[in-house]
């Protein structure tokens, strides 16, 4: 038994896309997530919630690297 307080923990994952359309030199991008955190312990499930295009699916992907976050503090 592992005696981490979490078996997954995120602190601050972003997730921005670059989406066409932005200025001469300018980089725009879709935050799909922006700075979200949670634990989640031995035994927990963790439900996400919120309206269509809040981020649920891309904070999945990008857990199971399916993307390279645009920045993340997280401990596995
Ligand atoms: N590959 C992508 N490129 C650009 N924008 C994206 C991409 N994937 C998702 N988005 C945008 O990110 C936001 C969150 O999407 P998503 O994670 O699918 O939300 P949910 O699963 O909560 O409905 C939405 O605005 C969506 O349009
Ligand atoms: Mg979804």
């Amino acid at each position: 038994m592992m005696d981490n307080k979490y078996l997954v923990e995120v602190q601050n994952l972003q997730q921005y896309f670059p989406v066409a359309g932005g200025k001469l030199f300018e980089k725009k991008v879709v935050k799909a997530v922006d700075n979200v955190s949670f634990g989640i312990k031995r035994g927990e499930t963790l439900g996400l919630v919120g309206e269509s295009g809040c981020g649920k699916t891309t904070t999945g992907r990008t857990l199971l690297r399916l993307y390279e976050p645009t920045s993340r503090k997280d401990l596995f």
